[in-house]
């Protein structure tokens, strides 16, 4: 923005100058913007629920790791027990992420065990406002490797909700899958 004097403000030459130089000082430090680094300006954050399901442990410790890591740029995650979580509440839930292994022969961890099953009944909501990405954590000695995971990845879609982010299955090295996957979610936040 720029502060001018018009050409026929009655000022003697010395007023002009004088008033001048008085903008020109409140354009540079009024109006300016302030100066700071941008790396120390906050990013805008998103709320989203982060849910594990897990036997062991395992996808609970990526859970919260995924919560941090989001976080740190400035996301407001709430991690969550698979078993808190119902049909009904995701259809007021806008974005999540869900982590969660497999177990038995291709069965869902028990703590994941109700909500697959509500997911994949008749009675299972439409899920139009949902945004969701999964990682799927499993064993490819399995001969059902990683179906709990592709299960709620597949079933979500059908119910309408959609895919945030991509897919992702991790075999017993996970460790470079995550990172993929964290980097991939961190990118495709947005408003919902
Ligand atoms: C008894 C048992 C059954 C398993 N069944 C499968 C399976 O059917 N498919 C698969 O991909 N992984 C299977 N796994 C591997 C687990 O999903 C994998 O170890 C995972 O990282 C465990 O994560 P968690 O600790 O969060 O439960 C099985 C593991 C065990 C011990």
């Amino acid at each position: 923005m720029n502060l001018t004097i018009p050409d026929n403000a009655p000022f003697t030459n010395n007023q002009r100058m004088w008033l001048k130089g008085f903008l020109d000082g409140i354009t540079s430090t009024i109006l300016a913007p302030p100066l700071v680094p941008s790396s120390s300006v906050p990013t805008a954050g998103y709320p989203l629920t982060i849910a594990w399901g897990s036997q062991t442990g395992t996808c609970e410790t990526l859970a919260k790791k995924a919560a941090k890591s989001l976080a740190a740029n400035g996301h407001i995650p709430t991690v969550l027990n698979m078993q808190l979580i119902s049909a009904e509440i995701l259809t007021t839930t806008q974005r999540l992420l869900i982590i969660t292994s497999t177990y038995g022969d291709g069965e869902p961890p028990d703590n994941a065990a109700a909500l697959h099953a509500v997911l994949h009944s008749a009675d299972a909501p439409q899920l139009p406002s949902l945004h969701y990405s999964v990682l799927a954590l499993g064993d490819s000695s399995y001969p059902d490797f990683c179906k709990c995971g592709r299960d709620f990845d597949e079933r979500l879609a059908a119910l309408g909700a959609s895919r945030s982010a991509p897919y992702i299955e991790c075999d017993v090295d996970y460790d470079s899958p995550f990172a993929e996957w964290i980097t991939a979610v961190g990118a495709f936040l947005a408003p919902a």
